[in-house]
């Protein structure tokens, strides 16, 4: 039985199916709506609207779901997918109560926030990692003195410690727009329904301390409607990753034969096939390239927003990708931007001589 098939709707394109879906891109979220799940059910137990023989059987069933779960295909969404599963298994009568005072609308924001919430944390000691490399090789470097450039001409001789050390510097603003973005994303809108709250008598602030945020995001309407968390986040990924192109690029201008500054380390090198002599500093190129990407994520997220009326709107569900990628393309290039950084070699006859 397909509870969103055969009523109001009937049969329904394949293609347009998989059009909609977001099933492919679901997978990140799954452990989280199994919680939500859970953590709704207990406050439908607590407010007695349902008793222990029907909130047993249904904590029972998600305590048993795998958190990697196999996609269905030819599922709406990942919401859509559980409770289909779940009426498999215990039956309508009592998966039909999950769903109460609930909808997808506000179960999907708040997988969302969740899974964002861990990969902000993720970000965050990726860019710490990168911080402290550059202290270490500051610290390294001791009185070396390379020249300071403006229009990329020589202009006065500076520290190269002095040099880095203005990148640390941005890196910690970027620090604290994330920890500030963090307070703004860990609230937890469940209990909004579908937009306009619900009559069921759910404990928000319960379900919202059951699931780890440190408050609630209070207009129902707003709490499913705004996604601008993840232009936030994506801006701060952008920030993020232009401080890294920055620093990739003078890593890659510094490691030409007319520089000879820095020699990357063979493990973020590669050569030509038909140019043996060469040592290309790939993982540089890509941290550099990676920038654009996440400005396409951001410039995405944004023009997807633009122009969409209150409240839900199957366009959101469009933005979630780009959220993913956006952040996870950003933590990748910091880690490695931390470790090439720690394994590079500054020259100090090259340096001198220039
Ligand atoms: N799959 C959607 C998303 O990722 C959630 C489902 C909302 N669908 C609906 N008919 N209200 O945003």
């Amino acid at each position: 039985m397909n509870i969103l098939r055969g009523s109001r709707v009937k049969k329904s394109s394949k293609k347009a199916n998989r059009f909609t879906s977001s099933i492919e891109f679901d997978a990140p979220i799954a452990r989280h709506v199994i919680k939500i799940n859970m953590a709704h059910v207990l406050s439908l137990l607590r407010s007695g609207e349902v008793g222990r023989e029907i909130a047993a059987p249904c904590l029972g069933f998600f305590l048993r779901l795998p958190e990697v779960m196999r996609l269905d295909k030819e599922a709406e969404d990942i919401h859509h997918m559980i409770e289909q599963e779940a009426i498999r298994k215990i039956g309508i009568e009592k998966a039909g109560q999950i769903n109460l005072g609930k909808s997808r609308n506000d179960q999907v924001v708040t997988a969302i926030r969740m899974e964002a919430r861990e990969r902000l944390l993720q970000l965050s000691e990726a860019l710490i990692s990168v911080q402290k490399s550059l202290e270490l090789a500051s610290k390294k470097s001791g009185d070396l003195v390379i020249p300071g450039y403006t229009h990329l001409q020589h202009a006065q001789p500076v520290t190269l410690s002095f040099h880095l050390q203005s990148y640390f510097d941005g890196f910690e603003r970027d620090f604290s727009r994330l920890t500030e973005a963090y307070s703004r994303l860990n609230l937890s809108p469940m209990g909004a329904a579908a937009l306009a709250g619900t009559s069921v008598p759910v404990n928000r602030r319960y379900v919202a301390s059951l699931l780890a945020f440190d408050g609630l995001v209070k207009n129902a309407m707003d709490a499913v409607s705004s996604r601008d968390f993840a232009v936030e986040l994506v801006s701060c990924a952008e920030m993020i990753m232009i401080g890294m192109s920055r620093l990739a690029e003078e890593i890659i201008l510094w490691s030409s034969s007319e520089f000879g500054f820095v020699e990357v380390s063979d493990l973020h090198a590669a050569t030509s096939s038909i140019m043996p002599q060469k040592k290309n500093p790939v993982v540089a190129e890509m941290i550099r390239a990676k920038c654009g990407s996440v400005l396409g994520h951001l410039s995405a997220t944004c023009s997807i927003l633009k122009a969409l009326p209150n409240s839900y709107n199957l366009d959101l569900q469009e933005v979630t990708p780009h959220l993913w990628s956006a952040l996870s393309d950003t933590a990748a290039s910091a880690e490695l931007m931390a470790e090439m950084l720690s394994s590079m070699l500054f020259s100090e006859d090259s340096i001198n001589s220039a």
